[in-house]
Order: C-alpha cells, then structure tokens, then sequence
C-alpha cells in the first residue's frame, strides 16, 4: 500500500510538469512529449487505477464619528494604534438601560460565589475586545455562569433592572458581535462545559453550550464519530458560539448546515424563563420548530445552554490534495467535476488566491509553499473522507490525473502523512491570522453564485488601487467568497471606496452579506442589503416579542431603527 502511495504521488507530481508544458492540451488527449518509459508508468498506472475501481475510473483609542462613541482598536502589541470606523459601526447608547451598582454585584455574588463575578480589569480588558481587536466595548463586569438556573437568574435580574447584556462565548467573533459596545455585562460560557450523553446508536452528542468545538471533536473521535463542523477558530470557539452564529466552515459542503444537524437546544429568554427543546429526535414535526430562531441569532434572542447534535461517524480515510490552478474558470470547472467525480467522498472544497498564500507564508513561521516551482494564481484544497482507504485514495488520484489532463489543475500533491496534512490545513486555516498581523483588515464574508464570485475581488482590486492588497479565499464549494482587504491602517476615505460597493454589488447580484460570520455590530444596519423590509420588519417583531426590554446583545443584528 505504502509503495502504491508513494508511486501514485510520484506520478502526480510528474503528470504535473507535463501538464505545465502542454496546458492547451485537449482533455482526454494522449500525454505527447513524453518518453517511452513514462508513458508505459502511466498506462500501468492507469490499469493499476482501473482495478482498484472498476466501474467509475475518472481519468481596532476611542473614537468619535458624528457625536457617538463607537468602538475602537489599540493593539496590545503596540505595533500600531489604529482606528476604524463604518457607518455601520457606531451607535448611540440607548438611555433606557441602567447602569450598575454595587447592589447588583453584591446579587451576583450571592447567585455565582465572587469567583465567578468578575471585575478584574485585565480579565476584562480581554473580554471586552474582540479577536480582530478591531472592537472594544467598557464593560465593568463579566458574569461566569457554571448552570441553566443561574444564566436564568442572572437575565430574570438584568431584565428587571433593564441591565443590557452580551452572551459571549469563545469571543472568536468576527463581526463584533461578542464584544459590548458600551458598558454591557458580559456572560461569558466557558464555565458550562460539560458533556451530557453520546447516543452512540444514532451519533447525538448532547452537551452544555460552553464546550469548546474541539474538544468536543476529540472526544468524539475517541467515540468513533465527528463533529459536523470544523472551524479555524476551533480551539477556541464554544458550541453555543457556533450555534448562535450558524457557523460554516470548512465541512460545510458534506454535512451542511447547523439548521439541519441540531437536533435540540436548551435556551433561557431575555425574562429568564427556560426554553426546553433539547430534543434528540430526527423527526419532529409538532407544530414551530423553534430552535431555528436561536440558530445564527447572535445572541439577540436568548441565551443557548445545551446542544443535541448530530455527528458523523469517524470515517477511515482522509485524504487532502493541495493543488494549483491558473485561473478562476479553472477552480470552477474543478469544482463541478470533484462534485461529480467524487462525489460521496468529498469533505471539503477550499480555495485561496495567491495573495492570500502570500500573505499566510509571509506572516506564519515554519509554513512553505507545498508547490514552490512556481507561483500560481489560485490554490484549491480538496479533501475526501470514506471508508474504503484504497479505493478513497484511488478515486482522488484518479480525479486528480483527469483534472491535469484537462488542464484546471496546474501543479497539485496529495498530502502523504497527518503531519503533512495538517500543514495543508494551517496555510488555509492560517489566512484569518495572517491577515490581522499586516495592519488594518476590512473583512467581509459574502455570498455568491460561484461563476461571480471571484469578479468582486478584481473589481474591488481595481477600485483601490496601490492603496490595499485584496484578497480573496474562501469555501468555493458553498458559495462563500472571504473578502478580506489590508492596508496600513484604517481609513474613512478607503472606507467609503469599499463601503456601500461591496454591499450594493453583493445585493445586484443576489449575494448575501453575510454568509456564515453574522451581522453583529458592523453590519447590524446593513442587514436590508440581503433581506427585505418585511422580513426585516417581521424580525424586529420577534426580538421585541421575545425580549422587550431590549437587553440581549443590544445595537447588533438589526437596526436601531426597527426596533
Ligand atoms: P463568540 O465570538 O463569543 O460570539 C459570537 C456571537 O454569538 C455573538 O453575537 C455572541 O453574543 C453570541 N453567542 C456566543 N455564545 C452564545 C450563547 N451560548 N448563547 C447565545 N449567544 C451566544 N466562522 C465560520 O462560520 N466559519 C469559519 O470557517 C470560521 N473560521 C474562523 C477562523 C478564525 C481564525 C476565527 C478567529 C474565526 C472564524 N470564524 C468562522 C468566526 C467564529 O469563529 C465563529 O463565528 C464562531 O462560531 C464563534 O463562536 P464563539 O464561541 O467564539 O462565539
Ligand atoms: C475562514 O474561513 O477562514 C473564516 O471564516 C475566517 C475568516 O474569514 O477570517
Ligand atoms: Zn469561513
């Protein structure tokens, strides 16, 4: 097995240097320009693949802007001091809401012990200042709630009291969802981490909000089964994190949204009051499913406690492909022909261009190009997962030798060990971190039909000139262009280049503004460029049906204005 590995890798490589030379070539042409010997390695190669597959062989200072104080940026590095400022991004602290007094901690101590009432000024320096370091709110406390009774008490109180608050779970946010704005207090969830059951019958792990994805994946792989998400921001960020934003990630394209794999939720309303809908059911048709609402709420309509998830089993073999494609016509074609081709198998589908690998192997120690020759325009990492080893591998090589063969890819290597797969995965992975280390980042996270998806990123390219570097990566095989323009730092007149183009453009073509990272704070009141007034209008019922005095995670999701 270890000797047909390494051949077929060989061989890869191989076909990819001739590949490089004859890139006009007519797909399904015989290889020209090749010796004899490498021609016969090929055609045993190829009856070699046959065998194995017989039927389907493939060839963030304060900062004032119009009289509101909005958030701000100071990087603890103290590299650069920077602001950054949007339309979208300042709002007016809502008079109605108090503010707090020592009778208020003196409760909190009483319902949480002083540990866990927190007023410590680093701590909560942290915890007001969001992973980008782009958004930083003045909160005086954070609360660390360790049970359902006691996240209800604490929001049965701050309702009372009109206290505004924002649940937060790993603060690895990018939307500036997590962070308060002014001086809201902080729930924080890491203290409720515990996992509850694992169905093993049916693969449904239920579990307290405060887990940390990854965690939750390794044990689950002790399990035998997986979580259905997987994030770059894993180790960090919590289930209920993940929920209350509908996370994507890089899993997407197999197992789908968390509409579909949450089976159950536990959720404590604004007034306190316990939703129980931990259900553990595939098939639930009573009435409103309401858990939905919760999911991708950011935290605006309640604050989640306990999840009930579906989990893959653990499947045998993993294989990951990093390839090089010239153009983004070929990344497309690549995509439709790996859905076709490998099908069933196909766990992932990511893309980056080159300025995005650029930035990650300029900025990240210890990464190189695993296709040094030569720089391409774009990078595609695919990866399928089964359960048949050979026949996983095979299909790969298999789709991968067509793909050459055509063309759309250019140069690619399969990854030959764990080590060297999850080197794939850190140069992909590592775009978000890499990104915040340049100076300023204008992040967007769009929606968009995949033959567009790419054009947003040249247009936007030509708009600003030498001014920034723009680019582009993402999950290609969802749609889900990332957008992520760097300069220095931030800047009202770059800004107004990027805003409101980005977001008219993405709504002329149908786009969403927001893919997977949520509204939040910097696009509360953009929400109208990807839903209607209506249904905006309709949302704005349900917050204030559900929390009307306004305290959970307030001046984020909609606009002031509805509400
Ligand atoms: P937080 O950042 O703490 O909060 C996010 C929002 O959820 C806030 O509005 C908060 O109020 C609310 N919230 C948190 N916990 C609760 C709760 N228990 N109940 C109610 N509301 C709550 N996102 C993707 O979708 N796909 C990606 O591939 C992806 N990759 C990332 C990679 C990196 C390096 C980073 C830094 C971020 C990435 N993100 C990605 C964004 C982020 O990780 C996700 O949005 C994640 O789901 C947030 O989880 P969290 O626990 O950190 O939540
Ligand atoms: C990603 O896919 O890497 C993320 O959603 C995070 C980001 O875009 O920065
Ligand atoms: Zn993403």
């Amino acid at each position: 097995m270890e000797r047909y590995r390494r051949a077929s890798q060989i061989l890869l490589r191989y076909v990819s240097c001739e590949t490089r030379s004859l890139s006009k070539r007519p797909c399904g042409s015989s290889i020209a320009g090749q010796s004899r010997i490498q021609e016969q390695f090929i055609r045993e190669y190829n009856t070699k693949l046959r065998n194995v597959l017989p039927h389907s062989m493939p060839r963030v200072c304060t900062r004032t802007v119009q009289g509101s104080r909005i958030f701000c940026l100071d990087r603890p590095c103290g590299i650069q001091g920077r602001s950054y400022s949007s339309a979208a991004t300042y709002a007016q602290r809502n008079p109605s809401y108090s503010t707090l007094n020592s009778s208020d901690i003196t409760y909190f101590r009483s319902i949480l012990g002083d540990k866990n009432v927190v007023q410590d000024e680093d701590r909560l320096s942290a915890a007001n200042t969001d992973w980008m370091r782009k958004y930083k709110g003045s909160s005086q406390l954070l609360l660390l709630p360790k049970t359902t009774e006691e996240v209800s008490k604490i929001l049965f109180y701050c309702n009372s009291r009109r206290l505004a608050v924002v649940p937060q779970g790993g603060n690895t946010g990018l939307v500036g969802g997590s962070v308060p704005v002014f001086n809201e207090v902080i729930i924080n969830m890491a203290s409720m981490d515990k996992i509850i059951s694992l169905d093993k019958v049916n693969g449904i792990l239920t579990c307290e909000a405060g887990c940390i994805l990854e965690n939750l994946n390794n044990y689950l792989t002790s399990e035998g089964f997986i979580m259905p998400l997987d994030l770059g921001a894993k180790g960090s960020c919590q289930i209920g994190g993940n929920v209350s934003t509908n996370a994507g990630g890089l899993r997407f394209i197999r197992y789908g949204s968390l509409h579909g794999n949450i089976l159950g939720l536990e959720v404590v309303l604004a007034n306190g009051t316990v939703l129980d809908m931990l259900g553990t059911l595939r098939k639930d048709n009573t009435g409103y499913d309401l858990k939905h609402l919760f999911i991708g709420s950011e935290g605006s309509l309640g604050i989640v406690t306990k999840v009930s998830i579906l989990t893959p089993a653990k499947l045998l073999s993993t294989n990951l492909a990093f390839l090089a494609c010239n153009d983004y016509l070929s990344c497309q074609k690549l995509l439709f022909e790996a859905k076709r081709e490998l099908g069933e198998v196909l766990s992932a589908f990511e893309f980056m261009d080159s300025h995005a690998i650029d930035l990650v192997l300029g900025h990240l120690e210890g990464l190189r190009n695993p296709l040094p020759t030569s720089s391409y325009k774009f990078y595609v990492l695919i990866e399928t997962t089964g359960s048949d080893e050979s026949y996983d591998k095979a299909k790969l090589e298999a789709f991968l030798l067509h793909s050459m063969e055509c063309a759309l890819v250019s140069d690619g290597v399969i990854a030959q060990d764990i080590s060297q797969a999850s080197t794939f995965w850190r140069i992909r992975e590592g775009i978000s971190e890499a990104s915040v280390k340049l100076g300023a980042v204008y992040k967007y996270d769009l929606s968009l039909p995949v033959e567009k998806l790419y054009d947003i990123v040249e247009e936007m390219s030509q708009r600003l000139g030498d001014v920034a570097k723009v680019v582009g990566y993402g999950h290609l095989g969802d749609g889900n262009l990332h957008l992520n323009i760097l300069t220095a730092e931030y800047s009202d007149d770059i800004l107004a280049k990027i805003e409101p183009f980005v977001y008219e453009w993405t709504s002329m073509h149908r786009g969403s503004i927001s893919a997977e990272h949520g509204l939040g704070l910097m696009k509360a009141d953009k929400i109208h460029y990807s839903k209607s007034s209506e249904t905006v209008q309709l949302m704005a019922s349900i917050k204030k049906l559900l929390d009307p005095n306004c305290i959970l995670n307030p001046y984020k999701v909609l606009p002031q204005s509805v509400l």
